[in-house]
């Protein structure tokens, strides 16, 4: 028999997204912002994957399409092993997709219409998606706002009327309330307050648990991610530099990017601040003109020639020098080959380590 968690949930291949640039008088396409550019992965059924990188290099270009709110330029995108472009096909078939594709954002109150009160945000779409009936939809909802941790008092009360937290629980209420599989927390602390933070944190990891979801988690910083997070992706630039066991990411970092990412994580150890960090010179570069060869070449203080010129591609960090066939790069994205999974795509540094660097 099949072992359901061993089997990817979301897998992605080879995905782009262009997004084309108007210009000139009779406006016509001048070039293309190359905002996702070549990224696979998968995510595991019951387990959260981070996304983390820089603003701009297109984690919520990703999570968009992964929802099936926009579709890839290139690439594809299997749900269960469905793919997402064949399903879109079958309007009604798509309808019931989307209600297992969720999305929280960063900033809720811009999906939450501030017209309605919010026993109507959430019980409209669970009458029309007969998630609900009439006569049950209070009950259920007055569940989910539980599992939230939000009192019954809310539902006769407008979104303007709750503060950044509140709001935050609202939006995975609304997100829930649709009985979703997979979804996409777009960096979903980052409008909150330090305080706040980590109570939503664990409010995701807890319903995590509770009800089997499968996350993707896209933040800004390796600490927060790390939190949440059993695999990890590391962004520049529109391409996945680094993909791995959290736990690898987070203590072996490899990548020279992920490694700067590190270095931005705040440390409680006043000793540890006086390390002297090397935090990450210079801007990410355009999307629309990328660095050639390695993209991070400009910032990279470990950059030689041959990085300007070669495209590096994902290489097994376990393995030293080896560089990954596709099928075996595909295989331990989706964690079916090998006990630990640890990639990045930086020769130059994998080239430089010791055996002894690991473990
Ligand atoms: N609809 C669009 N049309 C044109 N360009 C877009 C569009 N959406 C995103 N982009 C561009 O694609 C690139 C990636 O954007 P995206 O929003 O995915 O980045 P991000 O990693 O989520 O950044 P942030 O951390 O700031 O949210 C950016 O250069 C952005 O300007
Ligand atoms: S390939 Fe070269 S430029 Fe890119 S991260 Fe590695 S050392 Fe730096
Ligand atoms: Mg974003």
């Amino acid at each position: 028999m099949l072992d359901e968690k061993k089997i990817p949930l979301i897998q992605v291949e080879n995905m782009k997204k262009y997004y084309p640039v108007k210009g000139g008088i009779i406006t016509h396409t001048t070039g293309y912002v190359k905002a996702v550019d070549g990224v696979s992965f998968s995510v595991m059924r019951g387990q959260t994957l981070g996304l983390v990188g820089e603003s701009g290099c297109g984690k919520s270009t990703i999570g968009r399409q992964l929802v099936g709110l926009e579709m890839p330029t290139e690439g594809r995108i299997y749900y269960n092993g469905c793919d997402l472009a064949e399903l879109q096909k079958n309007k009604k078939e798509m309808q019931r997709i989307r209600t297992k594709l969720q999305m929280v954002f960063q900033d809720p109150y811009s999906s939450l219409n501030p017209r309605k009160h919010i026993y109507e945000i959430l019980a409209q779409p669970m009458l029309y998606h007969h998630i609900s009936e009439k006569s049950t939809v209070e009950k259920d909802i007055l569940k989910i706002l539980d599992m939230v941790g939000l009192p019954k008092t809310v539902l006769g009360r407008y979104p303007h009327e709750f503060s950044g937290g509140q709001r935050q629980r609202i939006g995975i209420a609304k997100a829930l309330s649709l009985n979703p599989e997979f979804i996409v927390c777009d960096e979903p602390v980052s409008a909150l307050d330090v305080s706040i933070q980590a109570q939503i944190l664990n409010l995701l990891k807890e319903l995590q648990k509770e009800l089997g979801l499968t996350l993707l988690f896209v933040g800004h910083g390796l600490g927060a991610v790390n939190y949440v997070s059993d695999r990890i992706a590391v962004m520049y630039l529109g391409k996945i530099v680094e993909f791995g066991e959290a736990k690898e990411i987070f203590n072996h970092p490899v990548h020279p990017y992920t490694k700067a990412l590190l270095e931005a994580v705040p440390v409680p150890d006043p000793k540890e601040k006086e390390r002297g960090r090397r935090l990450l010179q210079g801007e990410i570069g355009s999307s629309m003109n990328p660095p050639s060869g390695c993209r991070f070449h400009p910032r990279c203080p470990y950059a030689e020639e041959k990085c300007r010129k070669e495209i590096p591609t994902l290489y097994d960090t376990m393995q030293t020098k080896r560089k990954l066939t596709q099928t075996e790069a595909k295989l331990q994205a989706a964690g079916l080959k090998g006990d630990s999974c640890h990639m990045a795509a930086c020769p130059v540094v994998i080239s430089d380590r010791k055996e002894d660097d690991h473990g």
